[in-house]
């Protein structure tokens, strides 16, 4: 059910510092997005197939703000392209991945997404992303 690697998503706390960072990696191209509802500012900077989707929390309250306390700046997440989201949660949940989405939600781009739990996948934070 999974495509091909999407995006992998990368915790900051300084969306700016961090598109630095990037850029200096030679990634100069990049598209800013506010996603209130996920409690995030995110950048994606496309490269190949795939992007890396930096994500700064918006307030102390949003999920990355959590994870940046407990483990710092770094990879939070991996996102894999699936043809068909509700497809691949149907999958997902028959093989015993545990669904955080089981219904999928709006990501950046207007990507439609849905993650998969880290505890049922070797503690990885799982993203299926459709667009
Ligand atoms: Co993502």
């Amino acid at each position: 059910m999974l495509k091909h690697i999407d995006h992998v998503g990368i915790a900051v706390p300084d969306l700016n510092a961090a598109l630095e960072t990037w850029r200096r990696m030679g990634l100069a191209d990049v598209e800013i997005e506010e996603i209130p509802d996920q409690g995030v500012r995110v950048a994606m900077l496309p490269l190949g197939e795939g992007k890396i989707e930096l994500l700064e929390p918006l307030s102390e309250e949003s999920p990355v703000a959590r994870f940046l306390a407990r483990k710092g700046p770094g990879i939070h997440h991996v996102a894999f392209r699936v043809a068909d989201i509700e497809e691949a949660l149907q999958t997902a949940k028959e093989q015993g991945f545990e669904l955080i989405d089981t219904v999928p939600r709006r990501g950046a781009g207007g990507a439609r997404i849905a993650f998969l739990h880290p505890r049922s996948v070797d503690g990885t934070l799982v993203e299926l992303c459709q667009r």
